[in-house]
């Protein structure tokens, strides 16, 4: 079996928060046949995470039970029409490796999601999104092993059930099943969104810059645009731990956000199909005032108020400590509630 297993591992290289926690056994499968012969070999009565990159999650103590992480890697293509191409990818594909390749074959369709830290089984579990563009609308299928059995299913798109920053995965089979390939449906005619802010006139100057620029080189235009609006706002967790956006974007009623416009007038807001209304948590957190503020080692981003940050060395409880005083603070001003959108351990 290609199998990596530690014990007492730690897990600092595992999380883009950079807790200096451990875990009790760390075990890497390279391949669907190896995790299958591996799972009655767990110990049911310990814990058991399987992770990704670690990009969104915030470690509380050191871990007392096995993490599983895949390392099935490749990107094949497995189906094509006049349209579309299908390129199916393992779970421990970097997520923007896979963006890099789709772009460099002139598809579309992820050109939006560049630069997301992570990985490809995770962007399947958190339907990750960015720029106007959420995972969904390219995922096709995903394969998954039952964790308790071994068995395999496959989930066509409806049945991950997928909603703003939620799916199937991370709801009612939540830890049931570990994702071992993504199949996304690309596009040969890329219809670009470049609804998001300055996006648009970014993407106007990358394509000047290119000579003779192509229908195909379009989408490398918007890859280069979404990486330096990303560069600009988000902390590189190579530089600074930090696990992206650290709340969820609050959805309230229409009536709510009403009463709350004539109070504060510039609040930016999105409508949404189903009547509600959807507010950045960013511009709340920035409005009570903690953008830059810090609480020991743990602080707000200070381009990004959304954006909680390790300055190093900062324990999990700081972290914890800073997220629970800004949700008081918005609750307070503004009688929203606020939710993390990482995944307390
Ligand atoms: N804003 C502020 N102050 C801040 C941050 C934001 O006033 O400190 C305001 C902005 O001016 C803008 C609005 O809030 O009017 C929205 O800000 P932004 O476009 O930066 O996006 P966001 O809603 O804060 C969401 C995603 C990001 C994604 C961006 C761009 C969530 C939880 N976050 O952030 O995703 O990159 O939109 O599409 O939905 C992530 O999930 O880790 C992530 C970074």
């Amino acid at each position: 079996m290609a199998l990596k297993t530690c014990e007492h591992y730690s897990l600092l290289p595992h999380n883009t928060f950079h807790m200096d926690v451990d875990a009790k056994r760390f075990i890497e499968y390279e391949t669907e046949e190896d995790l299958q012969q591996l799972i009655p070999q767990l110990d049911s009565s310990e814990p058991i995470l399987h992770i990704g990159a670690g990009s969104n999650l915030l470690f509380l103590d050191n871990f007392p039970g096995t993490i599983l992480h895949s390392a099935i890697r490749g990107i094949e293509q497995v189906g094509e029409d006049e349209d579309t191409v299908l390129l199916r990818a393992g779970a421990g594909v970097v997520w923007d490796d896979f963006v890099a390749y789709a772009v460099r074959q002139g598809l579309g369709g992820a050109e939006n999601l560049s630069l997301i830290p992570g990985e490809v089984g995770a962007s399947a579990v958190q339907n990750i999104g960015a720029y106007g563009v959420e995972v969904k609308d390219i995922i096709e299928q995903v394969e998954a092993i039952d964790l308790h059995t071994g068995e395999k299913r496959t989930f066509t798109n409806a049945d991950c059930q997928y909603a703003y920053r939620q799916s199937i995965f991370k709801g009612q089979l939540r830890g049931q099943y570990a994702i071992t390939h993504v199949t996304y449906r690309l596009s040969r005619h890329p219809r670009l969104n470049l609804e998001y802010g300055d996006l648009r006139s970014l993407f106007d100057e990358k394509v000047k810059q290119q000579v003779n620029a192509e229908d195909s080189e379009m989408v490398y235009c918007v890859r280069e645009a979404v990486n330096d609006i990303r560069r600009k706002k988000l902390p590189d967790p190579q530089e600074l731990g930090n696990a992206g956006s650290f709340f969820k974007n609050p959805i309230i009623s229409q009536e709510q956000f009403h009463s709350l416009q004539a109070h504060f007038p510039d609040m930016p807001h999105y409508d949404l199909p189903d009547g509600n209304v959807k507010v950045p948590a960013g511009w709340l957190i920035e409005q009570c005032g903690w953008k830059g503020q810090s609480v020991g080692r743990a602080a707000v981003h200070k381009h990004q108020a959304l954006v909680l940050v390790n300055l190093g060395g900062a324990t999990p409880q700081e972290i914890v400590r800073l997220s629970r005083l800004i949700c008081q603070s918005v609750k307070e001003r503004f009688g929203i509630d606020i939710h993390p959108e990482v995944n307390f351990i």
